[in-house]
C-alpha cells in the first residue's frame, strides 16, 4: 500500500510537483503519465526516498517514509530509467553485494531464478560493459528484486527493450502485482500501460489532472464516444485537443 499526500518538490523557486495525493493498493498497478517536464520522475523519486519532499507525507506498506525511513526503503525498489550499475562488479557480483547490503539470507536461492526470470544467467561472471543497455536495466531490476520488495517504483521501464524484453517485463511486473505487490510505473508507451496497469494518474505541469481505472479516466475524457483509448484521454487531458 501506499498513500500520499499533499506531495509537493520544489527545486529553488521552481516547484515540479504541487500538493500531489494519490493511493495505491497491494495488487495494483498504477501508471504515471504526463509530456515530458510533468515531474513524474521528481514523483517517483520523492516516493522512493532519493530526494527529499519539500511538503507532504508519504506512507509505504504502512511505514512513513520520513519518520521511518530504513523500514520505507527496506520495502520498496526504485528502477530509475537509466541503470546504474557497478563498471568493476559482474552480474553475480551485483547480486551478492546487494544481498549484503539488504542482508539477504539465502540469496542464492534467489538470485538464480532471477538471473533466469530476466535471462541474464548465463552473462553472470560478465561486466556491465559487456552488456546490452536491456540486459544492464534487468541486471538493475534483478538486483532490486532480490530483498522482495513489497512496493516497486519503475521510471519507464519498457523503454529501451525490445518486443520480447517489453513482454517479458510486463510480465514480470504482472506477476509481481499478483503476488500482492504495490507497484508505481512511468512511461510514455500508453498501448502497453493500457496490458499493465489497474489505475493511471495523468500529471501535466506537476499537478494531477485526473486519476482513477483507465474506464474512469476515459469516461472523463471521453466526450460521449463509447471507447477512447488512453493515448487520446492523454491528448485531450494534456491539451494536445481540448477536452
Ligand atoms: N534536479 C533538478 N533541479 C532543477 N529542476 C529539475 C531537477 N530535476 C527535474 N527538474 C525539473 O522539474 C520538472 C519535472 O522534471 P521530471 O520530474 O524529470 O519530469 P518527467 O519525468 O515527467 O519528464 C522539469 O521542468 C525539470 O526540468
Ligand atoms: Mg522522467
Amino acid at each position: 500500500m501506499i498513500e500520499v499526500h499533499g506531495l509537493t518538490k520544489r527545486y529553488g523557486d521552481f516547484t515540479a510537483v504541487r500538493d500531489l495525493s494519490l493511493r495505491v493498493g497491494s495488487g495494483e498497478v498504477l501508471g504515471l503519465v504526463g509530456p515530458n517536464g510533468a515531474g513524474k520522475t521528481t514523483t517517483l523519486r520523492c516516493l522512493a526516498g532519493i530526494i527529499p519532499a519539500s511538503a507532504g507525507t508519504i506512507h509505504l506498506a504502512g511505514h512513513d517514509l520520513t519518520a521511518t525511513p530504513v523500514a520505507a526503503k527496506r520495502a520498496l525498489a526504485f528502477f530509475p530509467d537509466e541503470p546504474r550499475l557497478f563498471e568493476y562488479l559482474t552480474v553475480r557480483q551485483h547480486l551478492n553485494f546487494v544481498a549484503r547490503i539488504y542482508g539477504v539470507r539465502n540469496h542464492e536461492t534467489i538470485a538464480q531464478p532471477l538471473l533466469e526470470e530476466f535471462e541474464i544467467a548465463d552473462k553472470a561472471d560478465q561486466l556491465p560493459g559487456e552488456l546490452s543497455r536491456g540486459m544492464k536495466q534487468k541486471l538493475a531490476i534483478a538486483c532490486g528484486l532480490l530483498h522482495g520488495p513489497q512496493v516497486l517504483f519503475f521510471d519507464e521501464p519498457l523503454t529501451g527493450l525490445d518486443p520480447l524484453g517489453i513482454r517479458r517485463m510486463k510480465n514480470s511486473i504482472l506477476q509481481r502485482a499478483r503476488a500482492g505487490a504495490t507497484i508505481v510505473l512511468s512511461s510514455h508507451l500508453l498501448h502497453l500501460l493500457e496490458e499493465v496497469c489497474t489505475h493511471v494518474l495523468i500529471l501535466k505541469k506537476g499537478e494531477k489532472i485526473a486519476d482513477g481505472t483507465i474506464p474512469e479516466v476515459a469516461a472523463r475524457f471521453s466526450q460521449g464516444e463509447p471507447t477512447v483509448n488512453l493515448e487520446e484521454v492523454f491528448l485531450r487531458a494534456t491539451g494536445g485537443t481540448e477536452g
